[in-house]
């Protein structure tokens, strides 16, 4: 059994975006939620999974498994060539310079948290400090709280105006001699500000200080080249890109992840142990304690292949549309507040509508199938800085359409029919 072709072939050969022929390729978009069609607008907490990758994955547990790096039979070597090539597929889809600075994780989260434990716990000491922006999800803010608590090291936060931007003057300022770190968001998940990383990449790159790049909601959506960005550090989430869950990278320039400490210590990242001494292992698998998820790894090479059949360009302008349509559309519905209103911005709309609690909105727009997600997003401090407990977020991805923008909207004039 091989996996089968997606039906985007036949666009990709006539270079049309029939997003149509894309969601043909997504199982789950066909569902009926409280007897109507789903319209998924959840896409920046977990995006939905092609029929190629699904494929992928089966065909990985059914004629492919076993554990990796460690056996010389047949089925151990096809999945290590299996997941060693999806490795280099994310190198090539991120141009990093060499295989070794792509590191399997978890997840964005689990990036980050290696970064703070093997380069903040190794290099970051007391009054040092550590530069994040007011814009962060919580999993690039928690973890250097707690280095700063071990450390007696202090954070410092660029603040953003009210379109959700940040201020590159206030930036410029808090750099000073204690400055050992900057950790910023690409794309803030709350409010879907892109933020200008090169331009601040070089600004620390001028103070000598290396940089954490949180692409969680950046890869997915656009290229990303981190030779062209001359970031440090980059991290996101497969989940997020219409892979598997449990399986992100951790991008790192191979000086840097040399000079690290390992994260885990277990089996695959060390080259001989003794009850004397253990002498780690190379870079990446220095850093890949333990059997990783071998299937949604591969997964992961199929989900690039996925988008690179549509192509990342082609990807960012239909998403640009539809942010630009559901805006024109939300700033004609009276009582709708958009919260976040950055002139660069990824297809992300949150927003709250007045009187009614965004649980209640999302709820509303769930018997009409709407999903969309409600609460804090993880950025409780975004949230402080607009004055509001939480929004109601709609996120776009590749397959939907204006239709599902139009829904939402129908959608919301209900909620605010039954609150009136
Ligand atoms: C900007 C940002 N950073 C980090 C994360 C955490 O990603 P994960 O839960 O996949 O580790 C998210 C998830 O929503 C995110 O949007």
């Amino acid at each position: 059994m091989t996996p089968t072709q997606s039906a985007l072939q036949a666009v990709q050969a006539a270079g049309l975006y029939d997003v149509e022929r894309i969601r043909a390729d997504f199982p789950i978009l066909g569902l009926k939620v409280n007897g109507k069609p789903l319209v998924f607008l959840d896409n920046a907490a977990s995006s939905q999974m092609p029929r190629p990758v699904i494929e992928r994955l089966e065909h990985y547990q059914l004629a492919e498994h076993a554990n990796i790096h460690r056996g010389v039979h047949y089925l151990s070597e096809t999945a290590t060539a299996a997941y060693e090539g999806a490795r280099r597929k994310v190198q090539r889809f991120l141009n990093a310079r060499e295989e070794r600075e792509i590191i399997y994780t978890r997840g964005t989260t689990d990036g980050i948290n290696l970064v703070m434990h093997g380069y903040g716990r190794a290099f970051l000491g007391e009054g040092d400090e550590i530069i994040v922006s007011q814009l962060e999800h919580h999993s690039n803010i928690v973890p250097w709280q707690m280095l700063c608590e071990e450390k007696g090291a202090k954070l410092r936060v660029i603040p953003c105006n009210d379109a959700g931007e940040l201020l590159q003057d206030e930036y410029r300022k808090l750099f000073n001699a204690r400055t050992k770190f900057v950790a910023i968001t690409h794309v803030s998940n709350a409010l879907g500000t892109i933020n200008p990383v090169k331009e601040m990449i070089a600004v620390a790159r001028g103070h000598g200080v290396p940089v954490l790049v949180d692409g969680a909601q950046a890869v997915p959506h656009m290229k990303v080249d981190v030779q062209d960005l001359d970031c440090d550090f980059y991290a996101f989430s497969a989940h997020k890109m219409c892979g598997p869950t449990g399986i992100g990278i951790l991008y790192g320039k191979a000086k840097q992840l040399e000079a690290m400490k390992p994260y885990q210590g277990g089996g695959d990242m060390i080259l001989s142990v003794t009850f004397e001494k253990t002498t780690y292992n190379t870079i990446p698998h220095k850093f890949e304690a333990g059997t990783p998820p071998i299937a949604a790894g591969i997964g992961l090479g199929a989900t690039i292949d996925y988008l690179e059949s549509v192509g990342m360009d082609r990807i960012a302008a239909h998403e640009h549309d539809l942010i630009e349509y559901a805006t024109a559309a939300f700033r004609s519905l009276e009582g709708v507040r958009i919260v976040g209103t950055a002139r660069d911005k990824a297809a992300v709309l949150s927003f709250v509508v007045k009187g009614v609690h965004p649980h209640d909105v999302g709820t509303i727009l769930n018997e009409d199938a709407v999903a969309v997600r409600t609460g804090h997003h993880c950025a409780q401090p975004v949230m402080q800085r607009f004055g509001i407990p939480a929004t109601a977020r709609a996120s776009f991805y590749l397959y939907n359409t204006f239709a599902e923008v139009d829904a939402l909207v129908a959608g919301i004039r209900r909620v605010q029919k039954i609150f009136s």
